[in-house]
């Protein structure tokens, strides 16, 4: 018999934006990025690991539902756990060649689409290193999954270093500050659609890493001096100015994502209504008090001030009547879980 290792981990949503690989296979970005991880409250992964001399194959279940564990990403996240407990010794020979079955699910709706994997790899990886007892950094082994995820790994606001090694050493995942730092701030998810997206992020990074003249620019001159900004921005606590440099960021992605040919639309018209809604309530405001940030996808994420919530959830309820703003809403965290044993 083995342990049953559980563990939840959050998602996380960019303000600087990684989209751009220089190498697929290793998931290398083209720029560094910065990311907010959520509170697990309304939005996180929870994986469960298991690692038994009678099971005959690998397996992995996904809400509910058996999947094939034949993905590349998936066989490289197990493979390289597995080479790192054999170099740190940290379980017997026999139990290295044990087969491993996966049970992982969302508490929030994977066809929305947010974040999903970012937080599913996260909470793999922990479980697995936890289940194998790797004690070293596991955030390079997230990213071997689904590149976003190695920023999941921390709390707080974190950073992505792209690195230039090409074997990828460097390129590694940082606190900036962690949730104690920012307490009042916060993020209300808007969920504006469930479709499965059209174009997926790797599809989406390589056309636009072909295609786009837009994207050398931004890699090149936009993103190194933004990444400093935004940082001195989290650490001395000046929202309006996170915010703008927020807002900047998501709207230089989806222009890259149209700049790509042929090209990738991810925003939808109620997508760019909010975009309009949340400017013209920063102007009536006198100053910015809230920013939004799009993912690959029609979904909003408004990063805001906690005196701010109550006002914005009203406007929210006012424009969409039908939604419950209140039950997406919520702060920063501290990092992923370890539930069991
Ligand atoms: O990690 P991926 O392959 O799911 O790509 C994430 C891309 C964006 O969400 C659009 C940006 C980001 O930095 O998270």
């Amino acid at each position: 018999m083995s342990d049953i290792i559980t563990v939840i981990a959050p998602v996380n949503i960019a303000v600087i934006k990684y989209w751009g690989k220089r190498d697929e296979d290793l998931i290398l970005p083209l720029n560094d990025s910065v990311s907010a991880t959520l509170d697990t409250s309304i939005m996180c992964a929870k994986t469960s690991v298991c690692a038994r001399a009678d099971f005959k194959e690998d397996a992995i279940w996904l809400n509910g539902k058996k999947e094939s564990f034949d993905s590349p990403r998936l066989q490289n996240c197990l493979g390289e756990i597995k080479l790192r407990a054999a170099a740190e010794k940290s379980v017997s020979e026999d139990f290295l060649q044990r087969k491993v079955h996966v049970c992982s699910e969302n508490n929030f709706p994977t066809a929305a689409g947010l974040a999903s994997s970012a937080a599913g790899y996260a909470c793999l990886v922990t479980a697995l290193a936890k289940l194998y007892k790797v004690k070293s950094d596991v955030s390079s082994i997230a990213r071997l999954g689904s590149g976003s995820a190695c920023r999941s790994v921390y709390g707080g606001f974190v950073r992505w270093h792209a690195g230039i090694n090409p074997n990828g050493t460097d390129s590694v995942a940082t606190q900036i500050v962690d949730s104690t730092h920012w307490p009042e701030m916060h993020a209300l998810i808007l969920v504006v659609g469930d479709t499965k997206k059209k174009t997926s992020s790797t599809v989406g990074m390589r056309i636009a890493t072909q295609t786009s003249e837009l994207l050398k620019h931004r890699v090149k001159y936009c993103v190194p001096e933004r990444t400093e900004e935004i940082i001195q921005a989290i650490r001395q606590k000046d929202f309006p100015k996170f915010a703008e440099i927020t807002m900047k960021d998501s709207n230089q992605f989806h222009a890259v994502a149209l700049d790509s040919y042929p090209p990738c639309v991810y925003m939808t018209d109620v997508s760019h209504f909010i975009v309009d809604l949340i400017h013209k309530y920063n102007t009536a405001s006198g100053s910015v008090k809230v920013a939004y940030t799009f993912d690959a996808g029609p979904n909003a994420c408004l990063y805001l001030l906690k005196d701010e919530v109550p006002k914005v959830i009203s406007l929210i309820k006012h424009v969409f009547p039908t939604s419950k703003p209140e039950s997406f809403i919520t702060g920063l965290s501290s990092g992923e879980e370890v539930l069991s044993p």
